[in-house]
C-alpha cells in the first residue's frame, strides 16, 4: 500500500511538471487540457487512496489485560505488557498472590470469592468490539502470612465464559505448568465479555489474570460446524522436539495469534523418536488466519529406525469432539524433495490422513503445512499416529488439542433484567451471588430461579420464582411482569413490604402465587382475578385491606384453593365479611357536600324556629291581657311548633294542627 502511495506521488509530480512546462511553451490546447486532466485524475486518486492505504496499514487486535486485584496498571517483561489495574468484577477480595508457575504473568495480586459471596461470580467486561477471541483466565493461590502445611488452599472451581462451561480445575492443578490457565476461542457479540466462576465446594474461586486478547474472524476455522455456536477450548499445545514451553511472544510471533502457550515435548517416549531443528528460516508459517511463529516449524521429532511409528497419546475427557491441528515442515536435511518421506496420519487407530508428503503439499522443503481434523473420541484416550510408508521415518512439528464445545443458548433478556431488578428491589443478599446468566451454565443456574428452555425463541427462560423464607426485605417491583413464563412464585414467610404491583396480573401463565406472611398492604390488584390459570393465591398474613377481586370468589367454586386469613381487613367474597357500600372519592366529596347543606338548612330552621317562638309567646302575651279564652289556647302550643308551610297567623285550631302533620 506504501509503495501505491509513493509510486502515485512520484508519477502526481511528474504530471504537474509536464502540465507547468506545457502552459509554459505554450503547445496545443488539446495536448495542455489533456495533462490538466490527468493532473485532476491524479489528485482524486490520491484523496482516495490516503484513507484506504490508512484502515489497510495491518491494524492491531484488541487487547484487554487485567490484573486481577491489582490497585495499579502493571507492565511486565519481558515485552512490558500492559495490564490493567483491577475492574469489571462482581465482588470478592484483591489480595496477594503466590507465584505457582512460571508459566503464569508475574502479577503479585489476585482476586479471590469467598462462598459467603455467593456461588456465581463474574468480570463483565463491557464496549468488546464484536469479534472473534481468545479468552484466557490464569489461576492463583492466595499468599498466606504464615503458611499452614495442612491448610488446603488449592480451590477447585468450575469457569464460563458467555454462560458455557469450559473448564473445571483438577486437584494438584496449582503443580502442573499446563494446569495454571484455561483458555477459549470465543464469538463475543453483545459487546461484553462475561467470564465466570462457579464454586463448587472446594474453596474460593482465585483468579490472577483474564486476558481477552482478539483474533482474525476465521482463526481455526475447522468446517461448516465452526462459528458462532461453537467454543474451542484449548485442551493442549505441543512444540515437537523442543526443550522450552514458550509462548508466541517469546518467539515474537504475530500479535493476531493470540499469544498462545506451546508446551515442550522433547519427546513422545524413550527411544521412539528423535529431536531436530534448523535455523533455516520457514515460508509460510506466520499466515492468516492462524499466524502461528516461525520457530514452531524449526523444531520437530521424527521416528527412529527401531520405531518406525510416531506416536502421541494423551489422556482427554470421553465423549466429547476434539478438533486437532498437525503442523509440519520438511526441516529434516536427509529428506532431499518430494516423494521421500510419505506417511499415513491415524487418530486413534482410524486413518484421517492418508499419504500426507510434507514438502509435496506444502510445496517445498522449509514450508509449513497446517492439517487438522475433528473427531469424536469415546474413551479417555486420544493416540495420535504417523505410520510411514515411504522412507521409513515419520516427522511433526507440533500439535494442538481442542475441545469443540457447543455454546449454550443464554436466558432470555427481558428475563435477566426482571430478575436484577428484582435482586435490587428486594435487597437480595449477597449469599445468593446472582451473578452471570440465570439458567447457565446449567450446571450453576441461580439459586431460587427455576429454568426451562423455550423452543419457540431457543433461549431459556425462568418458569419459578422459589424465595420463600429468606429473609428478604424491600418490595415487588412492577418488573416482575417481565417474567412472562413463570407458573409459580413463592415469596412466602418474608418481610416484603408495599403494595402487590398490579402488574403481576399480565403474567398469564401463572398458577401458583404464594406472597403469604409478608407485609403487604393495600388492595389486592384487579388484575389478579384475570389470571385464568390461577389455581393457589396465599395472601394470608399480610395487612392487605379491600375488597378481594369478584373473579377470585367465583374460582373459589371451582377447587382452586385461595387463602386469605390473617389480613387487615379483606371482604366481599364467600368466607369474608361482605364489603361496605364501595364509594369513589367522588361519591364521598358529594356525601359530604351533602351533608354540609343539610346541616345548614338545620340551623337555619331552627333559627327561624326559635325566632317563630318568640313571636307566638309576644303574641299571647298581648292576647292575653285582651282575651281571657286564649289562656286555654296555649295547651297546643307544641303542635303549632312542628308545623312549617302553612303557619301564617298566631291564631289556629287544634283540628288544624292534627297529629299528622308530626310526621
Ligand atoms: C501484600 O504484600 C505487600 C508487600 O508486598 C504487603 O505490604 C501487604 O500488606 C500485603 N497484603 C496482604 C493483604 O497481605
Ligand atoms: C481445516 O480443515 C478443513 C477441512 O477439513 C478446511 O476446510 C479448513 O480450511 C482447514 N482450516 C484451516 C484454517 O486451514
Ligand atoms: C460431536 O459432533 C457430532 C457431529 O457434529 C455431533 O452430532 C455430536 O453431538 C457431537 N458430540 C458432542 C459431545 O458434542
Ligand atoms: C411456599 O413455601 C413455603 C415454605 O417457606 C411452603 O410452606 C409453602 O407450601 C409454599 N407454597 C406453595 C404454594 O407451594
Ligand atoms: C403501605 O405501606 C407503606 C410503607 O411500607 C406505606 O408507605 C403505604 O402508604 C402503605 N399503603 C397503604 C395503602 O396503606
Ligand atoms: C390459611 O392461613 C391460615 C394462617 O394465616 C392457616 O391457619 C389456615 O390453615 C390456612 N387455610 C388453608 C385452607 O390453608
Amino acid at each position: 500500500m506504501l509503495f501505491t502511495l509513493i509510486v502515485l506521488l512520484s508519477l502526481h509530480l511528474v504530471v504537474e511538471r509536464e502540465v507547468r512546462s506545457k502552459a509554459e511553451a505554450k503547445k496545443s490546447e488539446i495536448e495542455a487540457q489533456m495533462w490538466r486532466f490527468l493532473l485532476l485524475l491524479q489528485t482524486w486518486l490520491l484523496i482516495f487512496c490516503l484513507p484506504f492505504s490508512i484502515c489497510l496499514a495491518s491494524p492491531a487486535p484488541w487487547v484487554m489485560r487485567i490484573s486481577c486485584g491489582s490497585r495499579v496498571n502493571v507492565h511486565t517483561p519481558p515485552t512490558n505488557t500492559l495490564w490493567y489495574k483491577d475492574f469489571a468484577y462482581t465482588g470478592g477480595i484483591p489480595t496477594n498472590s503466590t507465584a505457582t508457575s512460571y508459566v503464569a504473568p508475574p502479577l503479585k495480586t489476585l482476586r479471590y470469592f469467598p462462598l459467603s459471596e455467593g456461588p456465581n461470580n463474574c468480570y463483565n467486561i463491557k464496549r468488546v468490539p464484536r469479534g472473534h477471541y481468545s479468552v484466557r483466565v490464569f489461576f492463583a493461590l492466595v499468599a498466606h502470612q504464615d503458611p499452614d502445611p495442612n491448610f488446603d488452599n488449592e480451590p477447585l472451581f468450575d469457569i464460563s465464559v458467555e454462560g458455557t462451561q469450559i473448564y473445571s480445575l483438577q486437584s494438584g492443578w496449582s503443580s502442573h505448568d499446563d494446569q495454571v490457565f484455561t483458555e477459549a476461542q470465543v464469538f463475543l457479540i453483545d459487546g461484553t465479555a462475561s467470564v465466570c466462576f462457579h464454586s463448587t465446594g472446594h474453596g474460593d474461586p482465585a483468579i490472577l489474570s483474564i486476558e481477552i486478547l482478539e483474533v482474525d474472524d476465521r482463526a481455526y476455522y475447522f468446517g461448516p460446524e465452526w462459528g458462532q455456536g461453537v467454543i474451542l477450548k484449548t485442551v493442549t499445545r505441543l512444540s515437537c522436539g523442543n526443550g522450552k514451553s514458550k509462548f508466541d511472544v517469546d518467539y515474537s510471533g504475530d500479535r493476531w495469534g493470540g499469544d498462545r502457550f506451546w508446551n515442550k515435548m522433547p519427546t513422545f517416549g524413550q527411544n521412539s523418536d528423535k529431536a531436530i531443528s534448523t535455523e533455516n528460516s520457514i515460508k509460510k508459517a506466520s499466515n492468516a488466519p492462524n499466524f502461528y511463529p516461525e520457530a514452531l516449524y524449526q523444531t520437530a521429532l521424527v521416528s527412529t529406525d527401531s520405531q518406525p511409528d510416531l506416536t502421541y497419546t494423551m489422556d482427554v475427557d470421553p465423549n466429547k469432539n476434539y478438533s486437532i491441528w498437525l503442523h509440519f515442515a520438511e526441516i529434516d536435511v536427509s529428506i532431499t524433495g518430494v516423494g521421500k518421506r510419505v506417511f499415513d496420519i491415524l487418530i486413534n487407530g482410524d486413518i484421517v490422513f492418508e499419504g500426507v508428503d510434507v514438502a509435496k503439499m506444502s510445496g517445498d522443503r522449509y514450508t509449513s503445512l497446517v492439517l487438522n481434523t475433528t473427531v469424536a473420541v469415546k474413551g479417555r484416550t486420544l493416540a495420535i499416529t504417523l505410520h510411514p510408508k515411504e522412507g521409513n521415518h515419520a516427522i511433526i512439528n507440533a500439535i494442538e488439542v481442542f475441545e469443540v464445545i457447543t455454546a449454550e443458548s443464554r436466558t432470555l433478556l427481558e428475563e435477566v433484567r426482571a430478575l436484577q431488578a428484582l435482586k435490587s428491589a428486594l435487597s437480595l443478599p449477597l449469599r445468593f451471588g446472582w451473578n452471570g446468566d440465570p439458567c447457565v451454565p446449567q450446571q450453576h443456574p441461580w439459586s431460587g430461579a427455576d429454568c426451562q428452555f423455550d423452543r419457540t425463541s431457543n433461549k431459556w427462560v425462568i418458569d419459578g420464582l422459589g424465595l420463600d423464607n429468606q429473609g428478604l426485605s424491600g418490595f415487588l417491583p412492577n418488573d416482575i411482569s417481565g417474567l412472562h413464563h413463570l407458573q409459580s412464585i413463592n415469596l412466602s414467610s418474608n418481610n416484603i413490604r408495599g403494595a402487590i404491583p398490579s402488574s403481576i396480573g399480565t403474567i398469564t401463565s401463572l398458577e401458583v402465587l404464594d406472597l403469604s406472611y409478608n407485609f403487604f398492604n393495600g388492595s389486592i390488584p384487579d388484575s389478579i382475578g384475570q389470571l385464568a390459570s390461577l389455581r393457589r393465591l396465599n395472601l394470608n398474613g399480610n395487612s392487605l385491606s379491600g375488597k378481594v377481586p369478584v373473579p377470585l370468589g367465583g374460582r373459589l367454586l371451582h377447587g382452586a384453593s385461595f387463602n386469605f386469613t390473617d389480613n387487615s381487613g379483606l371482604c366481599g367474597i364467600p368466607g369474608l365479611p361482605t364489603c361496605g357500600p364501595h364509594l369513589s372519592a367522588g361519591a364521598k366529596i358529594g356525601i359530604a357536600f351533602g351533608a354540609s347543606v343539610a346541616f345548614l338548612v338545620m340551623v337555619i330552621c331552627s333559627m327561624c324556629w326559635w325566632k317563630r317562638q318568640q313571636n307566638i309567646l309576644r303574641a299571647q302575651q298581648i292576647a292575653a291581657r285582651g282575651a281571657p279564652y286564649a289562656k286555654a289556647r296555649t295547651q297546643t302550643t307544641h303542635d303549632i311548633q312542628m308545623t312549617r308551610h302553612h303557619n301564617h297567623g298566631y291564631a289556629r285550631t287544634a283540628a288544624e294542627n292534627g297529629p299528622s302533620l308530626l310526621s
